[in-house]
């Protein structure tokens, strides 16, 4: 039996992007096999590692829990976006200066998480980012480099505004 393929026309890192998908497909799998962008990560595919997480109208989502067809008309930010231009964005320097990757594989999903935390809590204490980052699962770093890497990209955001 053929499957109905629905377009799916939504705003991804700013850009305007069209494209069919099947209603059984993950917005993960529209992101990286439909739209290539494969810088969002796949990991336990049922919601609990958090590698797949991106921002969908700002707001942190899982990717892997998410039909693409439920996203029509929406704005979805993924790790490819956020770099300011070709310099990296606040919280993947802070990551860097930090050390706070190792296999890498989670840090798409923090970064994008992060990212949110920050914009709506800019001066997170130490237990804050502690909390901001508990949804997501790592298993290199023992997550004190990225508790370090939450508070750093905190002080990155406010220098430069
Ligand atoms: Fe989506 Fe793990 S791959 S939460
Ligand atoms: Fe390897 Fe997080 S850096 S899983």
């Amino acid at each position: 039996m053929t499957e109905l393929i629905h377009a799916i026309s939504l705003t991804v890192n700013g850009v305007r992007r069209t494209h069919g998908a099947v209603a059984r497909r993950t917005l993960s799998d529209f992101l990286r096999h439909d739209l290539g962008l494969v810088g969002t990560h796949v990991g336990c595919e049922h919601g609990v590692c958090g590698a797949c997480t991106v921002l969908l109208d700002g707001q942190p989502v899982r990717s892997c829990l998410i039909f693409a067809v439920s996203v029509n008309g929406r704005s979805v930010t993924t790790v490819e976006g956020l770099a300011d231009g070709s310099e990296l964005g606040p919280v993947q320097r802070a990551f860097g200066e930090c050390h706070a990757l190792q296999c890498g594989f989670c840090t798409p999903g923090f970064l994008t998480t992060i990212t949110a935390g920050l914009a709506e809590n800019p001066e997170p204490t130490r237990d804050q980012a502690v909390a901001m980052i508990a949804g997501n699962l790592c298993r290199c770093t023992g997550y004190h480099n990225i508790v370090d890497a939450v508070l750093r990209a905190a002080e990155l955001i406010r220098e430069r505004s």
